[in-house]
């Protein structure tokens, strides 16, 4: 994670931050962003902490979990398409045992964390919370390499973020998050603009092979909305859709509303240079100034 592209909070700075607040304006006035909170009282973040274990301790002794595996094998294979070695031969991972694929980790890859809405009043958001934790002790993810942005969390639940070790970012960059290493992002029931947003700025072959998004299908958002519209204000999906791999999520009626529409995306470095030159030569910057509803929140003070 390069630590200049977003402003984010460790415990300590937190408390800093806390207190330089009282002096000042909340530093999430100025930039748009969550704000910081170090402290709030421990009881209240142990109650939610303890519903959170709750909730993970059910999701991974449920059938949903457990034929999840299969789909979170895929995260496994493109972790190993993205090492160096294997950059220029990916059909060579097409036949890889998966047990082999297991053993390349994906300990190395960041984890990226938008969307995750209120998850101390919302159960949808929570089990997202709860499988995410999951997900990153599964891939022995460290949990400080998971990197979390809502607009909307709240105070108490930034103290939890920060409490359960995860990586609070403060700077709403809109999804524009610059790749610079390999990286998991976890965006359950984002607006597409998000999604859109984080293609345009990772826009190269080289950036895409070394993402892994997990988030609304591609597939489901073209077969949802208008092909004149998904062309003119979501160009980057659209454009994506040519070389994706999409790997659904299993279906599930107890989780039916959580990972619903869930797929995990992918790029391969031989399908995207199958592209042509001009699909990357052109690079202009999403505005949205026609879409009504963009379903994401701005960065207004950019
Ligand atoms: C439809 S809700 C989904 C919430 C939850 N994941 C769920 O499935 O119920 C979309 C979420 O995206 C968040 N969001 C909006 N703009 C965002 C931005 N610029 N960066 C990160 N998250 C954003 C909203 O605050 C909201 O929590």
């Amino acid at each position: 994670m390069d630590s200049d592209t977003w402003q984010v909070v460790s415990k300590k700075k937190a408390i800093k931050k806390k207190s330089s607040r009282i002096k000042e304006n909340s530093v999430s006035e100025v930039e748009g962003s969550a704000q910081p909170h170090p402290s709030y009282p421990v009881k209240d973040c142990k109650a939610v902490i303890k519903q959170i274990n709750e909730t993970m301790e059910n999701v991974r002794l449920s059938d949903f979990w457990d034929s999840c595996h299969g789909c979170l094998n895929k995260c496994q294979q493109i972790a190993h398409l993205t090492s160096e070695h294997n950059r220029d031969n990916d059909d060579l991972m097409i036949n890889l045992h998966l047990e082999e694929a297991n053993c390349r980790s994906l300990q190395h890859f960041d984890c990226v964390c938008y969307g995750l809405g209120n998850f101390t009043s919302c159960v949808i958001s929570r089990h997202q919370m709860a499988f995410l934790l999951l997900i990153l002790d599964l891939f022995k993810i460290p949990r400080k390499q998971c990197f979390i942005f809502d607009p909307l969390f709240s105070p108490l639940e930034s103290s939890v973020l920060q409490e359960l070790g995860l990586t609070l970012v403060l700077k709403n960059e809109e999804g524009k998050h610059v790749v610079c290493k390999p990286t998991m992002f976890y965006m359950l029931h984002c607006g597409k603009a998000l999604y859109n947003n984080l293609l345009w700025r990772n826009w190269s072959w080289d950036a895409l092979s070394q993402m892994i998004i997990i988030g609304n299908s591609f597939k489901g958002i073209e077969e949802r909305l208008l092909s004149r519209i998904l062309q003119r204000d979501y160009a980057y999906i659209h454009k994506s859709l040519q070389v994706v791999e999409e790997t659904p999520f299993p279906e599930s009626t107890q989780y039916s509303d959580i990972f619903n529409d869930t797929s995990i995306h992918s790029f391969t470095i031989t399908k995207l240079k199958t592209l042509p030159k001009e699909i990357w030569q052109q690079q202009s910057e999403p505005h949205y100034l026609e879409c009504d509803d963009l379903e994401i929140i701005r960065n207004f003070t950019r």
